[in-house]
């Protein structure tokens, strides 16, 4: 398979042709959040809470749905980005029209997986914030 090799955070990565930068920074323990896009299904990169800056580029690009390629430098976590994963989190769970315990969708529903693989058991804008760093 063929190899490919860029730099996330001034850190050297290694990964396979075909492979996306979220893939790609995750081998190298990088973590980038993701909340549209979930293992194992097919990337819509519509939320844009996973961008990251490619050198190069004028706009913020989503890791999830962004192939890497030879040579690319990323960064991960610039202001411009952190600003970008506020504003995503607070389009999403900014509003107090989540109560899980009486949704239909408890149970079958993407933000809901948000909030558990930060282990956060409501929405709360603060909470989200310090889990993500942001
Ligand atoms: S199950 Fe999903 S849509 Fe329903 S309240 Fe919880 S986070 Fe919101
Ligand atoms: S996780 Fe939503 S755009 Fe990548």
């Amino acid at each position: 398979m063929d190899q490919i090799h860029l730099s996330v955070n001034d850190q050297p990565v290694t990964t396979s042709k075909g492979d996306t930068i979220l893939a790609a920074a995750s081998q190298a323990g990088i973590t980038i959040p993701f909340l549209c896009w979930q293992p194992g299904q097919k990337t819509h990169g519509n939320c844009g809470l996973c961008v990251v800056q490619i050198e190069g580029t004028d706009r913020l690009s989503p890791a999830c749905s962004t192939l890497a390629s030879e040579g690319m430098v990323i960064r991960t976590e610039t202001e411009d980005i952190l600003e970008m994963r506020r504003n995503v989190i607070e389009i999403m769970f900014g509003d107090d029209v989540h109560d899980c315990g009486s949704c239909h969708r408890n149970g079958n529903c993407t933000l809901q997986n948000f909030l558990n693989r930060y282990h956060l058991s409501k929405p709360n804008l603060e909470e989200i914030f310090t889990a993500l760093g942001l």
